[in-house]
């Protein structure tokens, strides 16, 4: 443990509502000090949302001390703390340190609350009663709420490696995705035929129609190439995003990338970026039968409710005329304020 990471002495909680759950039912390991996590002991929430990531001590023993901790098996590194508390007082620590704080709802509640989620805040905590005698732990998965998108360079089918893949997904107001992201994502319908890069450096697509063009097989299933070399191989992408806090709007014409661009800035908003447009989509069943640019040069349009004149696709989705030509006065634009 390294309490050299000490960032600051939290001083005020905030109070909200908190997550509803159930108590388990049967629990092979009995804990003495912990309540059992629920059943299913997920918390979700979206990107910019606060949640409350439930731990109740059982009973009390003399002397001991909470931790809570972030487990990162994608990062092998020292131990990530978030949360020290003892009875009277509590400090937070790291990258999640100022945006956490202890609940303490009454006496024998060690819940931690955490504000304004970032989409990197996905994944699995642990509540740690220490006491130097029988130290107890109990595991609790947050999940933010979002969307999975797969982003191809404007050069081609697979142009990026690792680490291109993740800027350009940061670039999107993204993240590369996780398996649990992906998985979910593909449980939804998500159905892709090129291959991309996850953030654990494995590289996957999501089949729910197997057919020959995308390698054959007669089940659905995330197919996997397993871990790639970040450095030398190349693929396409798949990022996460979650809600935003601004709007996304079209405006309606035959512009060229520029001519698109200038409309935005004339309504004091910028061309929107694809992570925007997928969250519209997602979170607010944006639809919009119109072809617009977008940030990256691509143009695109969000369908929510699938009809034969638009597009033909029988799934809802956001559609991709990939990178046209930019001089083209062709297609409206999708802006993000
Ligand atoms: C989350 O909590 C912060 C701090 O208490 C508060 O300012 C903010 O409005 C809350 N956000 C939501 C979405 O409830
Ligand atoms: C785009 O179109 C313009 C006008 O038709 C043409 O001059 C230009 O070469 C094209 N650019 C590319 C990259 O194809």
């Amino acid at each position: 443990m390294n309490f050299a990471l000490v960032l600051l002495l939290t001083s005020s909680c905030f109070t909200w509502s908190t997550a509803v759950y159930l108590p388990s039912t049967a629990d092979p390991k009995k804990l003495k000090y912990l309540l059992e996590p629920p059943v299913y002991p997920e918390v979700v929430g979206p990107r910019g949302g606060n949640v409350t990531l439930p731990c109740l001590l059982i009973s009390k023993p003399n002397n001991y001390k909470v931790k809570w901790t972030k487990l990162e098996p994608e990062h092998v590194g020292p131990e990530n703390i978030i949360m020290m508390s003892n009875a009277n007082d509590f400090k937070s620590y790291g990258r999640l340190g100022p945006r956490a704080c202890l609940r303490k709802a009454h006496a024998m509640d060690a819940s931690l609350q955490l504000s304004f989620l970032e989409l990197e805040d996905g994944g699995t905590y642990r509540c740690e009663l220490i006491n130097g005698i029988e130290d107890e732990n109990v595991e609790i998965t947050l999940r933010i709420e979002g969307v999975v998108f797969p982003y191809q360079s404007k050069n081609g089918r697979y142009r990026f490696t690792f680490h291109e893949a993740k800027a350009a997904c940061a670039e999107q107001d993204g993240t590369l995705a996780s398996y649990k992201q992906i998985y979910r994502a593909w449980t939804d319908g998500l159905d892709w035929c090129n291959a991309g890069w996850l953030r654990d450096g494995t590289v996957v697509y999501p089949i729910i129609h197997p057919r020959a063009a995308c390698g054959g097989g007669s089940l659905p299933g995330i197919r996997s190439y397993g871990p790639k070399d970040k450095n030398q191989d190349q693929f396409d992408a798949f990022c996460f995003t979650s809600k935003t806090s601004g709007t996304v709007s079209y405006i309606s014409g035959s512009f060229s990338f520029r001519q698109a661009d200038h409309a935005c800035s004339r309504q004091g908003s910028q061309l929107a970026l694809v992570g925007h447009l997928y969250a519209a989509w997602h979170f607010l069943q944006f639809d919009r039968c119109d072809g617009g640019w977008l940030r990256d040069g691509s143009v695109r349009f969000p369908i929510s409710f699938p009809r034969e004149r638009c597009g033909g696709a029988a799934e809802a989705g956001v559609r991709s005329f990939g990178f046209p030509n930019k001089s083209m006065h062709l297609y409206g634009a999708y802006c993000y304020r």
